[in-house]
């Protein structure tokens, strides 16, 4: 299981060794962005999402939660991006994907816990990751909500019978219990804020779920 912890639960006033502190063992890092719009809260903008791309190398994938993804794609377009995903409630999302893809960088396509899979069928084999969350987006700490499960399976099951070729990712609510169920159930990277940042040694959280 690859590993991505969300920075949006770091100690914002002490950034930089927050995200030294979980480099090791990490494969991204989350970077949630909000528009205030799209989810009801604020987290930070571009400028600071470029500061944290210059004091790691560990690979930035890059959550816009926000109303019209083609604002703000250009300018999330790190040199260490490695995946920009929008939301399939979001506006004009396929041609945010089209964007991404221009511009050399993996594209994601994120739903909410009350969008269906059959939504994002028709971009599946454009896709490079597809973002389950598994909570309601815009805060951290929130509870898992355990319906996701199945449609980490139906994703699992189509990438199988296409031959796609998609990360599985999953956000929101990630401990060392549901991290266990999404790999169970075909999920190939975990997303965690508070489990990892809640806790002195970030390492061994990093660990236990891989
Ligand atoms: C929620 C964000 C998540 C959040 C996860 O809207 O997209 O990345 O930080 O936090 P935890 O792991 O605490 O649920
Ligand atoms: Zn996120």
């Amino acid at each position: 299981m690859k590993v991505a912890p969300s920075i949006l639960t770091a100690n914002f006033t002490n950034l930089a060794q927050e995200i030294k502190s979980v480099e090791k063992g990490s494969d991204y890092i989350h970077v949630d962005i909000m528009d205030g719009h799209f989810v009801p809260n604020i987290s930070f903008g571009p400028a600071i999402a470029g500061q944290i791309s210059e004091v790691t190398d560990v690979l930035l994938d890059i959550h816009l939660m926000v109303d019209y993804p083609l604002l703000w794609i250009d300018k999330v377009n790190f040199k260490t991006t490695e995946f920009i995903t929008v939301h399939a409630e979001s506006n004009r999302y396929a041609e945010s994907i089209k964007r991404i893809k221009y511009l050399g960088k993996k594209a994601g396509l994120c739903i909410k816990p009350s969008t269906p899979v059959d939504i994002i069928m028709p971009y599946l084999n454009q896709l490079d990751l597809v973002l389950v969350m598994g909570v309601e987006p815009g805060y951290g700490g929130q509870m898992f909500i355990q319906s996701q499960l199945d449609k980490i399976k139906m994703l699992a099951d189509l990438k199988k019978e296409h031959g796609y070729t998609y990360e599985i990712e999953v956000d929101g609510g990630i401990n060392a219990t549901t991290a266990k169920q999404c790999a169970e159930a075909g999920a190939t990277i975990v997303v965690a804020g508070t489990y990892i940042f809640n806790f002195e040694n970030r390492e061994e959280r990093i660990n236990t779920l891989k």
